[in-house]
């Protein structure tokens, strides 16, 4: 028996099962792809196990006083990565809430002439999906169109260690060759590589009935190095986190909703690729305490961070994984706490410093002036600085050398920290899910 209750739950979870996929290794540039009818079929039975764990009455982490049957869109809150893997993440986050909040012939109305109609599909649920487009919101997509995050990449690909992993790795790679078709065997490329051999596994029987048995684990093993080389950072605010840095706010705001019992969230499920994991296992220490993490999470992988309540009324977050359709959820430990559980209050002050908390701290951090709303802000911050100038020239802006530029340097800074605030104000209807960064799409 459970010595906590459950008060909510934050899940992280990858896409399943899609076709092939490439991106550029430089900077994680992805083109398209297409999720599988198994693809599918995993993110629907995800949707059924948390089902099963958090919203079945009889299960010792049923979500206290949620509504189990009819989804109160007050409760439960879904955020799907709309970004390089196309409609991927988007679909998986439909089929597991499919299977989350399965159709209920509960779904009906009774009208004022005394018919009742049931919803479509014997009463099936629509759950609202927010997507989240790069474009307009860096917080579930960080890493792409980021010149700091790719030159960190570069660094990785140049030092010493990862030299010598490619060295060590040569004669393995070039056993490989034959089965890529022409794909660049490098270590620098080991993402694409070992993808291309996964989706041509599962896929494809010839290739499948080829492979000697050990190659894909020896691919996976050195993918694991290598993404979890670019997706971390030796600083826990370092640029190698930004997969999982810019989500940080939305996952205090929501974490502290959760813990607030006079507000109704509950359930927050935010659907994504394999990167914000690799951030999130790296800056909680849980890739440290547990070595088998420090790499790419199985299509359908999931953590589940649970706010629970204590006896004496404290509440703590646990941390919990599941590898894939075939696993289940296990505890694991984190932030130096081998029980797998941590105060909530702990946890939050751990992650906020490295958060990434808007748009124009994206920029800044990743030396961006044009792209995903950078450019208008520079715009902005520039009519700022000419019109200051405009003032001040009559004087003889000349003989005000260095100290009017400090002073300009600082203004604009204000500046583009104020037009942060009130742009996001502006652009459109904002939820209450906190995130600065976080619209309702139209
Ligand atoms: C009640 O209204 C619904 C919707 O307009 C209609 O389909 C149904 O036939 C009506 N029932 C009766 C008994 O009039
Ligand atoms: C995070 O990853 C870096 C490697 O990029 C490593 O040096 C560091 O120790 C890791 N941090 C923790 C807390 O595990
Ligand atoms: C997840 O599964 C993959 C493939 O079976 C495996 O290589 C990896 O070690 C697993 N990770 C954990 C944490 O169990």
């Amino acid at each position: 028996m459970s010595d906590s209750k459950v008060l909510g739950v934050l899940i992280l979870a990858r896409h399943g099962d899609r076709q092939g996929f490439y991106q550029s290794p430089t900077s994680y540039t992805p083109t398209a792809t297409k999720i599988t009818p198994l693809g599918n079929r995993e993110e629907f039975l995800l949707g059924q196990y948390l089902r099963a764990r958090y919203l079945n009455a009889s299960s010792p982490t049923f979500i206290s006083n949620v509504n189990a049957s009819i989804v109160d869109p007050n409760q439960v809150l879904v955020r799907a990565d709309a970004g390089g893997e196309g409609g991927v993440i988007l679909q998986s986050a439909m089929s597991l809430t499919q299977g989350l909040f399965p159709a209920d012939a509960d779904y009906n109305t009774t009208l004022a002439n005394g018919t009742t109609v049931q919803g479509p599909l014997d009463g099936y649920q629509y759950v609202s999906i927010e997507s989240v487009e790069p474009n307009n919101d860096i917080s579930l997509e960080g890493w792409t169109s980021c010149s700091a995050f790719d030159k960190s990449t570069q660094e990785f690909y140049q030092s010493p260690e990862f030299k010598q992993k490619a060295t060590e790795s040569q004669s393995f790679l070039s056993q490989l060759a034959r089965f890529l078709d022409g794909r660049p065997v490098t270590l620098d490329n080991m993402w694409n590589i070992f993808d291309f051999m996964n989706v041509r596994n599962i896929h494809d029987q010839e290739f499948h009935n080829n492979l000697p048995p050990t190659f894909l684990q020896q691919a996976r093993h050195l993918a694991n190095y290598h993404e979890y080389g670019v997706f971390s950072d030796k600083e826990l605010n370092g640029i190698g986190n930004i997969a999982f840095r810019t989500t940080i706010p939305s996952v205090v705001k929501n974490l502290n909703s959760i813990a607030n019992d006079t507000d109704p969230l509950k359930f927050v499920y935010y659907a994504t690729a394999y990167k914000p994991f690799l951030s999130l296992f790296n800056m909680t220490g849980v890739a440290q305490m547990n070595p088998d993490l420090a790499g790419i999470v199985n299509y359908a992988g999931t953590v589940a961070l649970e706010v629970r309540q204590l006896a004496d009324s404290s509440k703590v977050v646990r941390f919990n994984f599941k590898n894939g359709t075939e696993d289940t959820y296990k505890r694991y430990p984190f932030m130096g706490s081998s029980s797998g559980e941590v105060p909530l209050e702990q946890f939050i002050q751990h992650l906020q410093p490295a958060a990434i908390n808007s748009t124009a701290d994206w920029c800044t951090v990743c030396g961006n002036d044009k792209d995903r709303g950078c450019g208008a802000l520079a715009l902005a911050a520039s009519q700022a600085q000419e019109s200051i100038h405009q003032k001040i020239s009559p004087v003889g802006a000349g003989v005000l050398g260095a100290g009017l530029t400090l002073f300009v340097a600082i203004v604009m800074l204000l500046v583009l920290s104020f037009l942060g605030l009130v742009a996001f104000g502006k652009k459109g209807k904002r939820r209450s899910i906190g995130s600065v960064t976080s619209y309702e799409k139209a």
